[in-house]
């Protein structure tokens, strides 16, 4: 008797909600249905047109869930002179949000006025990286940041100094009493939202990303060209992904030693080696993304080549073996503009 009650009660819930369940399944498959179709040319989703789900490179994601309180504080103190000890620098001293998200130098310029030994990376897309820095020596974003304060590299802050600086401006006290009402300023929660800020630095609708997503005039022919030749050169073996790089360790100088010969060698030039200690990462490095390369000049954790032909060049011979003729490599470069997103600061 009870059993048939409760098939009973089933049964009628099953009923009830059948129209529901379905509707529900029929409306998944009409998003699916308009995503993958891209009839809108203007319409933009982060899924790639159909014909390029399997590609190597893929657009960029925007990101999901971000706090825009946080966003906006941390964008705050990243253009903050008042956080270095000089009060000369900010985090946008060198990495510049107008201009591709790096320096535009050779080396970047402390707020000693010295020069640091190594290139600046652009902070556009690096949330998506795998891990932090030429060498990857940072496996979280948090002590990414943490090292960007205080290294000397970069901003040469310290937590001790810093702290209590912004307690002493009543519009960061406000701000952070409001994000963090139990614990306010402290040094955790200043990383936390300049975490956030970084991971807001995304720069999505690059030409090469509206083509992948289905808008096939995006890229001219030559541009195609180039992408092609990207990919069949074997460029992709190391840059790949949706940030072009950014997700493996390799060696700079896979098929021909790169540093034979120059002198001298700093520390920074010995990449990986100097957080392994292993002797297989000597020269072994982050594979930098590619996204926005155009704008960050000059090229490779050394600064050592100043134009994106010459590092197209440089790639072939010491990574791939072989050289690519000129008129390869400048198909190459239309393909790496077309990475670019103009004034990326205005996102
Ligand atoms: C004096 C110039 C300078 C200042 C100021 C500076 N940086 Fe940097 N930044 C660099 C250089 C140089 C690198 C590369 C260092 C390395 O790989 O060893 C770098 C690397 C980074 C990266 C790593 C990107 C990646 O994909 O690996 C991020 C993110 C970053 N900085 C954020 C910041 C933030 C946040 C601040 C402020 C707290 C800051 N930087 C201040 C020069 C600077
Ligand atoms: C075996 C892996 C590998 C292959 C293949 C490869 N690269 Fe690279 N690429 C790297 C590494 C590692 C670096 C960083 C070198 C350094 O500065 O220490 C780099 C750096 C670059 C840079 C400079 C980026 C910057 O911000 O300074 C460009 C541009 C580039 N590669 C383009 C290419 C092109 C084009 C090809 C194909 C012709 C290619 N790469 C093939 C691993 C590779």
């Amino acid at each position: 008797m009870k059993k048939k009650v409760v098939y009973g009660v089933v049964l009628l819930l099953t009923l009830i909600s059948l129209p529901w369940l379905l509707s529900d399944f029929t409306r998944d498959e009409e998003d699916a249905a308009t995503l993958f179709s891209h009839e809108n040319s203007s319409y933009l989703s982060d899924y790639p047109a159909k014909q390029f789900i399997n590609e190597p490179l893929q657009p960029v994601v925007e990101p999901q869930n971000l706090n825009s309180e946080k966003v906006s504080l941390g964008r705050r103190l990243f253009s903050d002179k008042r956080l270095s000890p000089s009060g000369d620098i900010a985090c946008s001293s060198c990495h510049r949000l107008d201009d591709g998200g790096a320096d535009r130098r050779l080396h970047p310029v402390k707020g000693d006025k010295s020069l640091g030994m190594i290139n600046t990376l652009s902070v556009y897309n690096s949330a998506n990286n795998f891990r932090w820095y030429w060498d990857g020596r940072a496996t979280t974003l948090e002590a990414q940041v943490d090292e960007s304060v205080t290294s000397l590299t970069e901003l040469g802050a310290r937590w001790n100094q810093l702290l209590p600086t912004l307690v002493s401006i009543p519009e960061y006290q406000a701000a952070f009493t409001r994000l963090y009402p139990s614990s306010g300023i402290q040094k955790d929660n200043v990383i936390d939202v300049i975490v956030e800020f970084e991971r807001s630095l995304v720069t999505p609708g690059a030409r090469f990303d509206r083509f992948l997503l289905g808008e096939v005039d995006a890229l001219t022919s030559e541009e195609k060209n180039g992408y092609q030749l990207f990919k069949t050169y074997g460029c992709i073996a190391c840059h790949q992904g949706g940030n072009v790089g950014g997700n493996m360790f390799q060696l700079f100088g896979v098929m021909a030693n790169y540093f034979a010969g120059r002198k001298p060698l700093v520390e920074a030039d010995q990449g990986r080696f100097n957080v392994t200690g292993n002797e297989d990462d000597r020269y072994r490095f982050r594979v930098p993304s590619l996204r926005n390369v155009a704008l960050t000049a000059p090229y490779f954790h050394d600064g050592s080549v100043e134009t994106l032909e010459q590092a197209v060049m440089v790639m072939a011979s010491h990574q791939l073996g072989r050289p690519i003729p000129p008129d390869d490599a400048r198909l190459i470069v239309l393909f790496l503009r077309s990475l670019s997103v103009q004034n990326s600061g205005d996102l």
